[in-house]
């Protein structure tokens, strides 16, 4: 049986776009940003409009909302033009969600959360020690979408060298028990990616 669908104006609500959007896109995948600004503070914020866009050059995506004054991720990549996007483990869960609070600009969620920030070779932006994955990015293109409350700007970034523990690889492929990458569904909830199943695409 199909059930009736409530069909939706767009232009009724924002507020309700939004819930629309983060229930209907799940799960999302979660790029922990980690920036550093010009005068050198560092900068860690989880973001789950988040996606890849191409292999060749290795291209991804994410999307900061858009606020007065803007983002602080947003800011140091529009100063900079650098950032690292870092995946987020059950590991490290809670300490991405301590770092998605509205702290002042002076504060550094690495401090706030226990996360350790290092070097990377290429960008200034920290990596995050604890994430076993770690890809350097220099902006390629930021995209202002609106600046409409809930509009956003979507940043477009090629990943200048990836760092992959090796304890979850084997011949570039990575191993989802080992990585147990954690899913941001809608609201406050999460997924784990343990739950999986395999399909063979046809050979046509
Ligand atoms: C799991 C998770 C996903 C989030 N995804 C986004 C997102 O895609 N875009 C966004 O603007 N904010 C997102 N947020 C909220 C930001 O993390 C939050 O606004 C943060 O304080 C921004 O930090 P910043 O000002 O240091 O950049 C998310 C928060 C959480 C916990």
């Amino acid at each position: 049986m199909v059930n009736k669908k409530l069909v939706v104006d767009p232009a009724e609500s924002a507020a309700n776009n939004y819930k629309l959007l983060i229930g209907s896109i799940v799960p999302r995948p979660i790029a922990f940003v980690s920036t550093v600004s010009p005068a050198g503070a560092y900068n860690l914020a989880p973001f789950s409009f988040f996606n890849a866009v191409c292999a060749e050059p290795p291209v991804i995506t994410f999307a900061a909302g858009y606020r007065e004054p803007s983002k602080d991720t947003l800011a140091n990549v529009r100063a900079t033009g650098e950032f690292v996007v870092n995946i987020v483990t059950e590991e490290i869960a809670e300490r991405m969600n301590l770092c998605s609070g509205e702290y002042p600009a002076g504060v550094s969620e690495f401090e706030v959360s226990g996360l350790t920030p290092i070097a990377s070779g290429l960008v200034r932006a920290p990596r995050v020690l604890e994430s076993p994955i770690n890809m350097e990015c220099r902006a390629l293109q930021i995209l202002d979408i609106s600046t409409r409350p809930r509009g956003g700007s979507l940043v477009v970034g090629e990943v200048l060298r990836f760092h992959i523990d090796e304890a979850i690889a084997s011949n570039f492929r990575i191993d989802p028990d080992r990585l147990r990458a954690v899913g941001r569904m809608g609201g406050d909830q999460y997924t784990r990616t343990r739950d999986r199943f395999q399909m063979i695409r046809p050979q046509v």
